[in-house]
């Protein structure tokens, strides 16, 4: 199954921006967890608007759908400006975001999600636009060529990206701050299913709300996702209210079993206990064997699973833990090293 259709992605699916938008945090207080961050964050903003200058730039880093453009808009929100919202990969020529530098108004915000997608020759203009706000130009062709400096109004480059380690050294260096996202407990995810239940005008009883919450891999589009689909089957299936039994049964329907996994999961488990007999094993052998590509497991499952201590990243490469054996209802043959047990015990709210 395509991962972007899957309910536990943590990708935007198709069609999902618009709900989105209702449903997200417009200010610092509606903002659930992340707390390093928002706090650090609440007083560079504090700081930037008494000099009345603009934020320095930041860079988000961590898997999807953790709050990277939500916190982002937020910050625009907190500072009093506008956000300017795009990607690397939507823009193509040196020339698309010298277009857009020049359409800021005096401490806005940029916002590129995707940022290690840019091609070096934007990120190079980007450079001189992060440091100085100015852009260098190239007039003309060939031995008559010139270069001009354009000064473009002060601004702040929001840069938001699910690998940091792809990012090129000269523009890593070039933001003021950076934010690790961290995956949420299973608290916090409970605050925001309660939230957007709020929203949704649904009623949802506690100990649904931590059902859902703990199935959501860390995750709060997932969380809002899982809450909308629970809703749809006590519709149909219940009273309207959403209870534990509605709320198990939806869950089995889509396949999410209690610790947030499904299908794919158990899938990249199972090959790895199958045939590399528990690992270590390389993510390149492990990606061909189920003919996924190795960004994708890096990227969007591999983060929860270590998370919870399911896999864990080696030297030699992945190996699977006794607590994920245990989990697939499999006998654990190996040492367990993992100490994951206290992972376990989190989670079982
Ligand atoms: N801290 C939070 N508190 C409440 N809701 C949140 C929080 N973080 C995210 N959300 C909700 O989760 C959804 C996904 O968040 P967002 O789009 O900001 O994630 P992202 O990190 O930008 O993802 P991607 O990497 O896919 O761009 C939003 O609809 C928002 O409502
Ligand atoms: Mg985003």
């Amino acid at each position: 199954m395509d991962y972007e259709e899957r309910i536990t992605s943590a990708q935007l699916g198709r069609g999902e921006e618009r709900s989105e938008f209702s449903i997200r945090p417009k200010s610092l207080a509606e903002y659930v967890g992340q707390k390093t961050a928002t706090d650090n964050l609440k007083v560079f903003i504090e700081a930037a608007k008494m000099r009345g200058e603009p934020l320095d730039h930041v860079l988000f880093y961590g898997p999807p759908g953790l709050g990277k453009t939500t916190l982002a808009g937020i910050i625009a929100n907190e500072m009093g400006v506008d956000i300017r919202i795009t990607s690397g990969p939507a823009i193509e020529r040196a020339g698309d975001l010298a277009a857009i530098l020049t359409n800021l108004n005096e401490n806005d915000v940029l916002f590129i999600d995707e940022i290690h997608r840019l091609n070096r020759s934007v990120e190079e203009v980007l450079y001189s636009a992060m440091e100085d706000y100015a852009l260098d130009i190239i007039i003309g062709k060939g031995p008559s060529a010139r270069s001009i400096r354009l000064d473009i109004a002060k601004f702040t480059l929001i840069g938001a990206t699910t690998r940091a380690g792809s990012l090129s050294a000269p523009l890593r260096d070039r933001f003021g701050v950076s934010c690790k996202f961290e995956m949420y407990t299973p608290e916090e995810l409970a605050d925001i299913i309660r939230r957007t239940a709020g929203l949704l005008e649904v009623k949802v009883d506690e100990q649904s709300v931590f059902e859902m919450a703990r199935r959501s891999r860390g995750t709060p589009r997932v969380a809002n996702r899982i809450l909308k689909r629970v809703r749809d089957f006590s519709q149909v299936k219940g009273s309207g209210a959403i209870d534990i039994d509605i709320t198990k049964t939806a869950l089995e329907a889509l396949g999410v079993d209690y610790m947030g996994l499904e299908n794919l999961d158990r899938e990249i488990l199972r090959n790895i206990i199958d045939r590399f007999d528990g690992g270590p094993v390389g993510i390149d052998t492990i990606a061909a064997s189920i003919g996924e590509e190795r960004v994708t497991i890096e990227d969007v499952y591999e983060p929860y699973l270590i998370q919870i201590g399911f896999l864990n990243r080696t030297k030699k490469g992945r190996v699977v833990s006794a607590a994920a054996y245990r989990h697939l209802g499999l006998e654990y043959t190996g040492e367990d090293l993992t100490g994951d047990d206290d992972m376990q015990l989190e989670l079982d709210v």
